[in-house]
């Protein structure tokens, strides 16, 4: 947009906040943006205009507020001037994969693994995501919730102001059902927006352990049209370990039809077909794709599914990472997110997952920051409200205590952002 038919836009609108004396602003913006350059579309020394939560403009820092930002009611001083104290200003993290609502943790079995028992050895004998099942069965709400918001609290502080939510740690109608509120509630209380979704199909529990098909017919029937008003989306765990082929297809088939949009968990511990899957159902994402062919791929790409790299699950089962070039080359769009859970990534910070998308995927630190932010939107489809700093996007931002946005990825392993701003 030119600067303008801005203005005229912005023209005789009240200005709810502004916020000046932004050092450098990081936009990611989709389109060219007046004033902005390279790769992430950034300005120098900026300003926003905010109304109701939503960016209404963009531009130079200047001495004065601009006079066109006035309503002819108001004086300058009377709107709320946030002062970015010089920082750099990137959008808020969206953290498109996690597992966030689970009681106990799995530190035990963390150290068997590194003693060389497998993450399917484990899951084979009834522990792993079983063994998480059971914790948050027997946990109440109330422990459940608090231990969710610390979580969603430590997120924060860490720069993300999204965060898509999975259940599966209940696996009955009751405990996934508690869950699922628990994630409306998170919303309200956090002041962060949280995604559900429903994975019902993380793994069969162990009192279906010789019926499976009873419990796909369970979720089937009852906990997706139960559900369908809950979770925005639907994922499955398409794995030998976890959900067959058909089982998933039958079950994001039914999503689909009650009006899910659909992820799945595909290919990450072996080549599954869940990729295909994701292709041919038209999911939103297809997550992990550590074992993904290069048919697989470019099936994804065809079909406009956003591929999520995960290497925080690398780093703990001690995997190889997946190779971003090779997503890139098969013309991917391609997220990165935390997958925070008790078993495969207990690891609430983008930071460290942006250091290794660069130092062990091979990732360029701009190629990072748009997949933790806007291809993370794109992995929720909400491309539109969230994800880049740009006109009718809501203003939801990382405040980072650095100088230049190249310090990220450089200065490892402390947190570097100040704060999140949501206006
Ligand atoms: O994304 N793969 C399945 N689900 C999680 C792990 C869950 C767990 O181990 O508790 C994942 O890696
Ligand atoms: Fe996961």
């Amino acid at each position: 947009m030119n600067d303008n038919r801005q203005r005229e836009e912005v023209q005789g609108m009240r200005v709810s906040t502004l916020i000046r004396n932004i050092g450098q602003l990081v936009t990611m913006a989709q389109e060219p943006l007046v004033g902005a350059s390279g790769q992430l579309q950034i300005i120098e020394r900026a300003a926003i205009a905010v109304r109701d939560g939503i960016i209404v403009w963009i531009g130079p820092d200047a001495p004065v507020v601009p006079d066109f930002l006035q309503d002819g009611s108001s004086d300058a001083d009377e709107i709320p001037i946030i002062d970015a104290q010089g920082m750099v200003v990137t959008p808020g993290f969206v953290d498109s994969h996690t597992h966030l609502v689970f009681a106990g943790n799995r530190a035990e079995e963390f150290h068997l693994r590194r003693s060389g028992v497998s993450y399917g050895e484990l899951l084979a004998q009834g522990r792993g995501i079983l063994t998480t099942m059971n914790a948050t069965r027997n946990a109440d709400a109330q422990t459940l919730l608090a231990s969710a918001r610390t979580r969603l609290s430590s997120m924060q502080r860490y720069g993300t102001t999204t965060v898509e939510v999975k259940t599966g740690y209940g696996l009955n109608v009751d405990t996934e059902e508690i869950c699922l509120r628990l994630m409306a509630e998170l919303n309200i209380v956090n002041a962060m927006r949280v995604v559900p979704t429903f994975l019902g199909a993380h793994s069969v529990p162990p009192e279906y352990k010789h019926r499976r098909d009873e419990y796909v017919d369970l979720v089937v029937n009852e906990m997706l049209p139960r559900f369908a008003g809950l979770a925005r989306f639907c994922d499955v765990f398409c794995e030998r370990e976890a959900f067959t082929l058909p089982e998933s297809r039958r079950i994001l088939t039914r999503a689909k039809e009650l009006g899910y949009k659909l992820k799945v968990h595909a290919d990450q511990l072996s080549s599954s077909g869940g990729t295909q899957l994701a292709a041919e159902l038209g999911a939103v994402s297809a997550d992990h794709l550590d074992h993904a062919t290069d048919a697989d791929l470019d099936a994804l790409r065809n079909a406009g599914v956003v591929a999520t790299l995960l290497p925080g699950c690398s780093y703990t089962l001690r995997s190889p990472y997946p190779a971003a070039r090779r997503y890139f080359e098969h013309g991917l769009t391609v997220a990165l997110a935390t997958d925070f859970n008790p078993g495969t990534s207990y690891c609430e910070n983008m930071q460290m997952i942006i250091g290794l998308a660069m130092s062990e995927m091979g990732m360029t630190l701009e190629e990072a920051l748009l997949a933790t932010t806007i291809n993370g939107a794109k992995a929720l489809a909400l491309q539109k409200q969230i994800g880049s700093i740009e006109i009718g996007k809501r203003c939801e931002l990382a405040l980072w205590s650095i100088q230049d946005y190249h310090e990220i990825g450089y200065h490892f392993g402390v947190n570097l952002v100040q704060s999140v701003l949501l206006a």
